[in-house]
This record gives structure tokens, C-alpha cells and sequence, in this order.
């Protein structure tokens, strides 16, 4: 599904236009389709239906309560990796009996507000981990149920700041230290293993990783048979590729060809924890060229975006593709498109070939709905954009323009 499509030479997304965005909040904003959102969902959960399933959006992709709102109505659950996005699951209504919590660093409060709001289950990356969701859970008289997160050092074949499942990584346990974790968390008496885990990295685009990553979890869920601790939820987690530049990811159908079977064979519920593959082509950023400086060397299109609103070309030399909201005639040349940040590394995109732009025109950066706002900062005392979700004919700002007020506040002299 494309976000985006063209009429009477402009670019639209759904039935709303972009330039008419651009008019009414101004840019940069964020444009994010409902009808993608819920697309790309149902997309999964089809692909998926012949098992019993789960899908837990990752919240940390784009957390705007009006996305999760709309993935809640769909019956998605929910993975959160901190108590803040537990709490934004609560805001926009989510059934919180369906969250799942990972991350390597939970502290006390964390574990304890999710125990009370009696979440699905616990992602545990490590033994210590283990003893203070223990520790707490008998504190409250509560049983909290867990997954182990294995560590089952595959090549997920993406790039190196977003693999997580190689031995050199922080997450998660290997094979052989997981085992033990069960062994150990079949004896305390506030726990219950009822789940396995893994997450090998984001963006993967084949099927193969996910193939060897899952056989060594089945490998693990037999051995825990024989020591009598029975699992009911296989998660695979996320990482389900997208779409950004000339990459072939595999479809829903394909990711599901290698690992239902495998779930039909042991008879477990299957949780999936997608993000970027519901969201990353969802949402565009709009921004507006400021100036065109012809410097000896480039050509800069200079504009009101920067890496404090979208930061992954500048964090990962990540490729956006960049499209103008109303073509200009004449020959493809050659941009580097950066914004005003006082850094070098601020670009969206370098020896990039684009229609003419002249100042004033309206750039779609696209790909943009998924590890977009959520990883936008204030740097440079530069108010966040909004949010904008568009659903057939309409708009509304589901999250409002920071103003200079919202820079400070908070702050004392
Ligand atoms: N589950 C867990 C435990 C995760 O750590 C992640 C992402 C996901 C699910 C969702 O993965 P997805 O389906 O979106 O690939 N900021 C980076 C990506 C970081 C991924 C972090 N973990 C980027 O912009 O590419």
C-alpha cells in the first residue's frame, strides 16, 4: 500500500492534499494515513490467521495516542519498553492485558506498575532481572507471568546499530543461560514462564534469519518440555523490513510460509511484535525548501526540517525517498537536502538526483511514519512539528506544533 498518490499533477495522501496541509499547520509536519495503519495491520493479521496469534505494535515506533487508538480498535496488543509507553497504552485505551514490557533496563517502579495493571507478560533480558521481578511480584502477593528473551546470535543481515540478536549484544540471554533462567524461574513461586522470546534486529527484509532464529527457540521449547516447563506463547518480536529505497522485503505471506508452520508443530500462541512494517510507509514528513545554495562543490536545498525532527539519515545514513509535493519540469540534478542545524551531519539526503527545486516548494521525505517524531528532539531550541492524521477526505492534528513556551517549560532561571 503507497500512502501517497498522485492528482492533477499533486501529490495526495488518501483525498487530502499535501499542499493543503502544508497551507493550514504549516511544515515541517509529520502526515501519517489511517487507512495505511490499518492496511499494513490487517495485512499481518491475515497473513498470520491460520494460527492462533497475537500482534503487539511497537509502541516505541510511533507512539501518538491516536495511532495506538486506531491499532487498539483493530485488536492489536501492544509492546512497550518503558513506563512511560505503558502509560500512553492506558491514554489511549489499549488493553493492557495484551501489553507486552522488554527492554534491558526495567527499574522497580516499572516492573511494579505493570505487575498491578497485570500485563501479558514480562520479556526477562537478564538473571538479575529475573530476581527483582521475583522480589517484586512476591512483595505484592502477585503472580507475574514471563518470557525469557533468547539471544540466538543469527545474522539478521541489517545494519549493525539495529541488530540484536548477535552474542555481542546487549539483549536478551543465549541458548544455554535461557535454559538455566527457566529452570531457575520454575522455582519461584511468584513467576510463571509462560512464554519464549526473541528479537533479532529491525528492518530485516528475508525470511532466512528468522528461519534459523526460530529453530534454535523450538530447540529450546523441547529441551524445556523434557524438564517439564510447558511454554504456550512463541514471540518472535519484530523486524519485518519495509520498503525505503530499491530493498525486496519479503511479504506478510512469505514471513508467514517460514514460521507458522512451526507454531502449528508446538502448539503455541504466536505473538508477533511489529512496528516499522504497520507504520515506516504510513507517514510522510512535509517540509518546505527555505533556500537553494549553489556552493563550488553542491547544490544544497536547504530546508525547515532538520535531524532534531528526523534523525535517522543523519543516525544511520538511513535513505529517504524524496519526492516534491508539485513536480517542476526540466532534467534531474544533483541536491544534497539538509536542514538549518548547526552540524554537518544534518542531511536528509547527499548527491541526491531530484527534480528542480526552487525556494518555497513543499518536499515530501517519505518513510517517515515509523522511528520518526518518537525520535525527535529539541536540539538547536527547535519546537517539535505536529503530527497530522489524515483519513479520506480529512485531516485533524493529533499532535500540535510545539510552541516557544513548550521550550522552556519546566526550566527555572
Ligand atoms: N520488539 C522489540 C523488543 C524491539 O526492540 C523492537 C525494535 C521492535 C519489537 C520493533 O521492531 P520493528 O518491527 O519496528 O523492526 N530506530 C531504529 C530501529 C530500532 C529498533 C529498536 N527495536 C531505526 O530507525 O531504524
Amino acid at each position: 500500500m503507497n500512502v501517497l498518490n498522485i492528482k492533477n499533477n499533486e501529490l495526495y495522501c488518501e483525498e487530502v492534499s499535501l499542499s493543503s496541509i502544508a497551507e493550514e499547520v504549516g511544515t515541517p509536519a509529520y502526515v501519517y494515513s489511517q487507512k495505511a495503519l490499518t492496511e499494513r495491520y490487517n495485512e499481518l493479521d491475515r497473513a498470520f490467521s491460520s494460527v492462533e496469534h497475537m500482534i503487539c505494535y511497537s509502541v516505541k515506533v510511533n507512539s501518538n495516542l491516536s495511532v495506538l487508538k486506531i491499532l487498539s480498535d483493530e485488536g492489536a496488543g501492544f509492546d512497550v519498553v518503558s513506563g512511560g509507553e505503558l502509560f500512553r497504552v492506558a491514554q489511549a485505551g489499549g488493553d493492557l492485558s495484551k501489553v507486552v514490557f522488554a527492554g534491558v533496563g526495567k527499574t522497580y517502579t516499572e516492573i511494579q506498575e505493570a505487575i498491578k495493571q497485570n500485563i501479558a507478560f514480562f520479556t526477562v533480558e537478564s538473571i538479575p532481572e529475573l530476581e527483582r521481578i521475583s522480589t517484586i511480584a512476591e512483595q505484592m502477593e502477585q503472580t507475574a507471568r514471563i518470557a525469557v528473551r533468547v539471544n540466538p546470535d543469527v545474522d539478521p543481515c541489517t545494519h549493525r546499530y539495529i541488530t540484536t540478536g548477535r552474542l555481542e549484544n546487549k539483549f536478551g540471554l543465549d541458548v544455554e543461560a535461557a535454559y538455566e533462567a527457566y529452570l531457575k524461574a520454575k522455582e519461584m513461586p511468584c513467576i510463571d514462564p509462560v512464554a519464549i522470546q526473541m528479537h533479532i534486529g529491525s528492518q530485516i527484509v528475508q525470511t532466512k534469519p528468522y528461519e534459523e532464529a526460530v529453530q534454535r527457540l523450538v530447540f529450546l521449547v523441547k529441551k524445556l518440555r523434557a524438564a517439564e516447563i510447558y511454554l504456550k506463547i512463541l514471540d518472535i518480536g519484530g523486524g519485518f523490513g519495509i520498503l525505503y529505497e530499491n530493498e525486496k522485503p519479503a511479504s506478510a505471506e512469505e514471513f508467514a510460509a517460514k514460521i507458522v508452520p512451526v507454531v502449528k508443530e508446538l502448539e503455541l500462541k504466536l505473538y508477533l511484535e511489529p512496528g516499522r512494517f504497520i507504520a515506516g510507509n504510513s507517514g510522510v514528513l512535509l517540509t518546505t525548501v527555505q533556500y537553494v545554495k549553489k556552493g563550488p562543490e553542491k547544490r544544497f536545498a536547504i530546508v525547515d526540517a532538520g535531524m532534531n525532527d528526523l534523525i535517522r539519515p543523519s543516525l544511520y545514513g538511513a535513505f529517504h525517498n524524496i519526492t516534491p509535493v508539485v513536480e517542476r519540469n526540466g532534467e534531474k540534478k544533483l541536491y544534497d537536502v539538509v536542514g538549518p542545524i548547526c552540524e554537518s551531519g544534518d542531511f536528509f539526503a547527499k548527491d541526491r538526483y531530484l527534480l528542480p527545486v526552487v525556494q518555497g516548494d513543499i518536499l515530501v521525505i517519505n518513510s517517515a511514519g515509523a522511528y520518526g517524531f518518537v525520535m525527535s528532539s529539541n536540539y538547536n531550541t527547535r519546537p517539535r512539528p505536529p503530527e497530522i492524521l489524515v483519513s479520506k477526505d480529512r485531516f485533524k492534528v493529533i499532535r500540535k506544533r510545539e510552541g516557544y513556551e513548550d521550550l522552556i517549560r519546566g526550566e527555572n532561571e
